[in-house]
């Protein structure tokens, strides 16, 4: 059993992270609708990857015998102007999302959860490297995005990106 504090905040969690991999399933339909199908396919990977983040959670309150609680995702509503934006909004929602990680972390802490916060240690490492990838593409799309060459290339990059299942198993 978990403190109702953690359990309510891993609960939330569980609802950012499918509502992370709803934004990212967003940017990958505007990516497709604008015939950019590395970036879709980049970002249709990163949804995936939300939601594997969001079935860790679930398996670690199981594991604890602690009630999973399915809330409703809300609508993406980001509006998307130009190729950058997306990026933008998405270097700007893995901080985001590194906040929360890190309040969840920080009570458990406070409360000597230290269960937890060994669970949560890699969602920090995986934080770090989310905001990394996001901050990168940002920078690339930044220096090639109005070279159509250039951004062809890009495309190409992102279209060769791999789903791999996430290195922690519960
Ligand atoms: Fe699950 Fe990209 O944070």
């Amino acid at each position: 059993m978990l403190d109702i504090k953690i359990s309510n905040l891993l609960n939330d969690q569980i609802n950012k992270e499918l509502y992370s991999a709803y934004l990212y399933l967003y940017f990958s339909n505007y990516y497709e609708e604008q015939g950019l199908s590395g970036f879709a396919n980049w970002y249709r990977i990163q949804a995936q990857e939300e939601r594997d983040h969001a079935m860790l959670m679930r398996q670690y309150l199981l594991n604890n015998s602690e009630k999973v609680i399915l809330k409703q995702i809300d609508e993406p509503k980001i509006e998307l102007k130009k190729n950058i934006d997306a990026l933008k909004a998405g270097l700007d929602h893995e901080k985001y999302v590194t906040e929360l990680i890190n309040n969840i972390y920080l009570v458990a802490y406070e409360i000597k959860d230290f269960r937890t916060m060994q669970f949560l240690d890699w969602f920090v490492k995986e934080q770090g490297e989310e905001e990394t990838n996001a901050d990168n593409l940002v920078k690339k799309m930044e220096m090639f995005g109005d070279d159509a060459k250039s951004l062809y290339l890009l495309d190409q990059e992102l279209a060769s990106r791999l789903y791999s299942a996430p290195s922690l198993v519960l």
